[in-house]
């Protein structure tokens, strides 16, 4: 893959780690192809938002920039109903997309299937639970349990489960004799069936990594879980609860994560253009929603949205 090459040859030009010819073989070695069609494993509480840097990949779906999937343009079951529409607006040689029923879908015997084409978010297995226990909109199957703790146990292992098995996840995972060696498989199916690896804890950086890998404008509408807190939760409550098989797959998660920043020179401060080319497609959305119907280029809608306000006060 020339580009590789490209970044590798880059990276050493920038004066960053010189080893590029061994970054080229990691790349190489880690980038399944063909990439197309893209596959979502969506693992429940780890980022729907995640869903618009994927929809407004460059011809993957037939979406506006401004399109959000999100509450305020779908409404409160946004996902399920974006996933009925899928089939029609995305280019089925793009993008594989999601039954509507089992949003949170299972992979285990589809595997080999979506194999290289798959990308996802991962978070911390503590918070993810912690997080689907108290969500306002779903109960993730937390409504037959006594507490969080409970919970916690009944649902471990479930990322695992989701890689691994054909079980359904939503609303429980009936993965009930999961092994060690099953986490470690999850764990290798991340490393070598996943084009992209996401970190909800580190949201923004991944936002702009998938950009930097497979191309688009960095958009608001991605960036729309930066909005919640994901260290909200007080983990004390989990009482030194440990999921150390979903936390075996976490870390591969991580590595891969980290490994990827690298190979492509991803950082916070790298990133800056893609955060302010974000915020420049809010400040059209400002426009847009006000009724400003005409098209800007995107480095005027700044002082548009300063205009604009300084009319209407
Ligand atoms: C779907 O994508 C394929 C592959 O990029 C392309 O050849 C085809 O023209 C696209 N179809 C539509 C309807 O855009
Ligand atoms: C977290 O929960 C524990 C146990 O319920 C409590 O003692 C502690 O004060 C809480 N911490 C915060 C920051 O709320
Ligand atoms: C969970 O247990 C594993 C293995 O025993 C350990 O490496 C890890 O640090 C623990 N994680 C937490 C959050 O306590
Ligand atoms: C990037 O910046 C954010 C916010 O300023 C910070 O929380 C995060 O730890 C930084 N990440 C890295 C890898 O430097």
């Amino acid at each position: 893959m020339p580009s590789a090459l490209w970044l590798g040859l880059l990276a050493c030009a920038a004066g960053d780690e010189c080893n590029s010819l061994q970054l080229l073989q990691h790349r190489l070695d880690l980038a399944p192809s063909p990439v197309w069609p893209l596959k979502y494993l969506h693992v429940p509480k780890c980022g729907t938002s995640f869903l618009n840097a994927v929809v407004h990949l460059p011809g993957v779906c037939d979406v506006d920039a401004h399109f959000g999937l999100d509450k305020e343009t779908l409404g409160r079951h946004f996902e399920k109903h974006f996933w009925r529409k899928c089939g029609q607006v995305c280019n089925a040689s793009k993008f594989s997309c999601n039954p509507a029923a089992t949003t949170h879908e299972s992979i285990g015997s589809s595997y080999e299937a979506y194999k290289g084409h798959l990308v996802t978010m991962l978070r911390k297995p503590e918070s993810r639970v912690l997080s689907a226990y108290f969500d306002p909109v779903w109960r993730h199957g937390a409504g037959t349990y006594n507490s969080v703790l409970e919970y916690a146990q009944g649902v471990r292992g479930l990322v695992t489960c989701q890689l691994t098995q054909d079980k359904a996840v939503d609303p429980l995972p009936k993965c009930t004799d999961l092994k060690e060696a099953d986490a470690h498989e999850a764990a290798r199916r991340l490393r070598e069936g996943f084009v992209f690896v996401g970190l909800v804890e580190e949201w923004d950086l991944s936002i702009c990594l998938f950009h930097k890998m497979l191309g688009g404008d960095c958009l608001f509408s991605e960036f729309e879980n930066t909005r919640q807190n994901p260290n909200e939760y007080n983990t004390s409550e989990l009482q030194g609860f440990n999921d150390t098989l979903d936390g075996i797959v976490y870390q591969e998660a991580r590595s891969i994560f980290q490994r990827n920043l690298k190979l492509y020179g991803v950082s916070n401060e790298s990133c800056q253009p893609c955060f302010q080319r974000a915020q420049l497609t809010a400040d059209l959305e400002i426009l847009r929603v006000r009724g400003f119907a005409r098209p800007l280029p995107l480095d005027l809608a700044p002082f548009a949205v300063v205009l604009l306000s300084l009319l209407s006060a």
